[in-house]
């Protein structure tokens, strides 16, 4: 077919016009809509007095998310300070912030060895305090049963440093355990709220060394195990919290998601921050260079369909737990920039490369194991 000169300058104008139409659109557009857009799910992690009224992240925090996920207010030693005293009241704020707003809710975490509260430490050093642990994620997910759309069941619980078979870490249990106590947890889970997606959660799988593809191997035979298990899990938690300046290889990368994908499980990307403590000391070269490491890994990891959505733990600077992490401190001083926000609320570059990955993932098509797409805003 052929098309005249002047009709070709007449689409070019046509399409100038159109993409300047779509940039003006997407002014104040926040991250939850782009993802929403490629059947994605974009959310971050908060805390009760972010979501107070008046508080200055409110806003930002409705127009950027879709789901929310407490730091540490669903966390057990949080929750049950003094035993058989549990206090809902922090989470409820949470939740109930996200309810009145139409925003999910992430679980974090029903089960995790950081997590146990100092009154059920000496009991949980023996194989005979499991009931104690599954009573406390049947008690806390069905106290939400219904109102949180997904849990971390079971958090961080492979570390293959500590010598055990399957990779699995001797805390907080002290002693060998089998995978049975996470396929139990997974079980407790299913019964005490049927609907919610139950997912495992774990960090240091990203990058190319020794511990991450320890990890990552340790990850797949979990997989295999609870499902040999008939273990309920819909999930694998990605925390990602990543760090520039270590070495990421995509191939790799591509090929540990592919395997965990053929297992049937969702993916979600659930904890992402970047340490920046090996970039630049200049301000905006480094907040570049921590995009760029962003982008690179989330250009890897959403082109894997099994991938559901994108979290970052916080959304502001001041707000990231690797302010106070000794190993994330920055030899010139100066606090860590890891997240897409920066203390006066101001969008960082992270923030872009973040939007552009979102906005270049392919369109999700409906899986098999996968829940039903959210809708698509806009
Ligand atoms: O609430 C107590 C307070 O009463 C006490 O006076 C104070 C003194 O240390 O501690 C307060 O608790 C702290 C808690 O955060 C709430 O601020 C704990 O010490 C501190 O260890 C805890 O850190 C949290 C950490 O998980 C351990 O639970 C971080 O805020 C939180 O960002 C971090 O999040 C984890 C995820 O759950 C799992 N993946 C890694 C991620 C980062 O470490």
């Amino acid at each position: 077919m052929s098309v005249s000169r002047r009709t070709v300058l007449r689409l070019a104008a046509g399409g100038c016009a159109a993409s300047a139409m779509v940039s003006r659109a997407s002014e104040g557009e926040g991250l939850a809509r782009r993802a929403a857009r490629r059947g994605l799910s974009f959310g971050c992690m908060v805390r009760p007095e972010h979501v107070e009224r008046g508080s200055p992240l409110l806003p930002v925090i409705l127009r950027e998310a879709a789901m929310l996920v407490p730091e540490n207010d669903l966390k057990w030693r949080a929750l049950e300070p003094a035993r058989g005293r549990p206090d809902y009241s922090r989470a409820e704020k949470i939740v109930g912030f996200a309810e009145r707003n139409g925003l999910k809710m992430r679980g974090h975490t029903a089960f995790w060895y950081k997590g146990v509260p100092d009154w059920a430490k000496p009991e949980i050093a023996s194989p005979a305090a499991m009931p104690l642990a599954l009573r406390h994620v049947q008690e806390v997910v069905g106290h939400f049963r219904g109102r949180i759309a997904e849990w971390d069941v079971v958090n961080e619980a492979l570390e293959a440093g500590d010598g055990l078979p399957g990779g699995l870490r001797k805390a907080p249990f002290g002693q060998a355990m089998d995978a049975g106590y996470i396929a139990d947890c997974f079980h407790a889970a299913r019964e005490a709220d049927p609907n919610a997606r139950l997912y495992y959660n774990d960090f240091a799988v990203e990058y190319d060394d020794t511990p991450h593809a320890l990890r990552r191997k340790g990850v797949l035979d979990l997989l295999a195990e609870l499902k040999r298990r008939n273990a309920p899990i819909d999930g694998l938690g990605i925390q990602s919290h990543l760090c520039y300046g270590w070495r990421f290889t995509p191939r790799l990368y591509r090929t540990f998601l592919a395997d965990v994908a053929a297992t049937g499980v969702d993916i979600r990307l659930t904890e992402m921050d970047v340490a920046d403590f090996h970039a630049a000391t200049d301000i905006a070269q480094r907040d570049q260079q921590v995009a760029d490491h962003a982008r690179r890994y989330l250009d890897t990891a959403l082109d894997e369909q099994a991938v559901v959505g994108l979290m970052c733990w916080g959304l502001r600077d001041r707000d990231s737990w690797m302010q106070s992490e000794r190993w994330t401190q920055r030899a010139d001083g100066s606090p860590e920039r890891p997240l897409p926000y920066d203390d006066q609320l101001q969008r960082k570059p992270l923030w872009d490369a973040i939007g552009s990955a979102l906005d270049n993932a392919p369109q999700r098509v409906r899986r098999r194991s996968a829940g039903p797409l959210p809708k698509a805003a806009g």
